[in-house]
């Protein structure tokens, strides 16, 4: 399997990704970092150990980083996922603490560790991910893969132009587009296509304590204030992509992170046109949603199996 480290803020939607990455055969996750982001650090952290406990990987670190962007005032999207950050989800509490140690040098440690053999990917701001790389450099040469759930190159969910991961970071998401790797941008022209329709919770009532307690609590508290078909599973989208690259069609392009704008603060300006330009991103561009279902819920689905009720 793919050896990871998913650095997030759950979220509704990180929950979900973290569910399809631990069910999923074809990942290892080495750790789990938490940033501050959709609620505060100390709530993300919390989640994330509670979803621990609750799925039963009591092995996998989880190391807390970033309360708040590198620059700015933190935003939240308390609205969206929740006080909590986790709508009506009913999870235990976490018995066991988080790692000691800052989340960003638990990237580069373990990126260090093994060169070439661990893909990082990024489901919430990128503030830890901009801090490990201004403290190494290296980890730019070490990670195999890096992708980010976050931008677009159509519009945006946090203001017009700008996704949420990017706009609650801007001067982090700068530096990660401008490291010198190919970041794989997983933005919302992909992930506004995995919708929760009515079939997809259905399945899910089918999932015993899985479904009851998480997925269909999450899934229906996130339609209520997102959309109308269905909420967009944004974060399963990334971690979609790793299990099963063939789920997104990804096209070379230079990003840039718009951070002075006025109006476009956040914005991942997109140019395919690349000219004699070497690309910095592989980005996104549609989603085989009949596959990524099937692939979401059939490990949902053994999930559910192991841990019964
Ligand atoms: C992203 O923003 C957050 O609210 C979600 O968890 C996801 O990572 C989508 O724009
Ligand atoms: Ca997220």
């Amino acid at each position: 399997p793919k050896k990871i480290i998913i650095d997030c803020d759950p979220g509704i939607d990180d929950a979900l990704a973290l569910t399809l990455a631990h069910g999923s055969p074809a990942l290892d996750i080495l750790g789990i970092t938490t940033v501050g982001g959709n609620v505060d650090l100390g709530h993300t952290t919390g989640n994330a150990l509670r979803l621990r406990e609750f799925l039963g990987f009591p092995g996998i670190p989880i190391t807390a980083g970033s309360a708040g962007a590198l620059l700015r005032t933190p935003v939240n999207a308390a609205g969206v996922h929740g006080e909590h950050g986790l709508g009506e989800a009913r999870l235990p509490e976490a018995t066991l603490p988080p790692a000691e140690g800052h989340a960003a040098d638990f990237i580069i440690d373990t990126l260090r560790a093994a060169p070439g053999e661990v893909t990082l990917v990024a489901i919430g701001p990128l503030t830890n991910v901009a801090l490990a790389l201004l403290k190494e450099p290296r980890i730019v040469e070490w990670a195999r893969e890096f992708a980010i759930l976050g931008g677009s190159y159509t519009r945006g969910n946090h203001s017009p132009a700008a996704e949420f991961n990017i706009a609650a970071d801007p001067e982090a998401a700068a530096i990660v587009f401008d490291a010198g790797w190919t970041v794989t941008m997983i933005g919302l022209d992909v992930s506004r296509q995995a919708l929760a329709v009515g079939e997809v919770v259905d399945r899910m009532r089918t999932m015993g304590r899985l479904g009851a307690d998480l997925l269909v609590p999450c899934v229906e508290f996130y339609g209520m204030v997102t959309a109308t078909e269905g909420p967009a599973i944004h974060d399963a989208c990334a971690i979609a992509y790793l299990i099963d690259p063939s789920l997104v069609t990804v096209d070379p392009a230079v990003v840039q992170v718009e951070t002075a704008g006025r109006f476009t603060s956040g914005m991942t300006v997109t140019d395919f046109v690349l000219g004699d330009r070497a690309p910095n991103a592989l980005v996104g561009t549609s989603l085989d949603v009949p596959r990524f279902w099937d692939l979401v819920l059939e490990v949902y689905e053994d999930v559910a199996r192991r841990i019964g009720g």
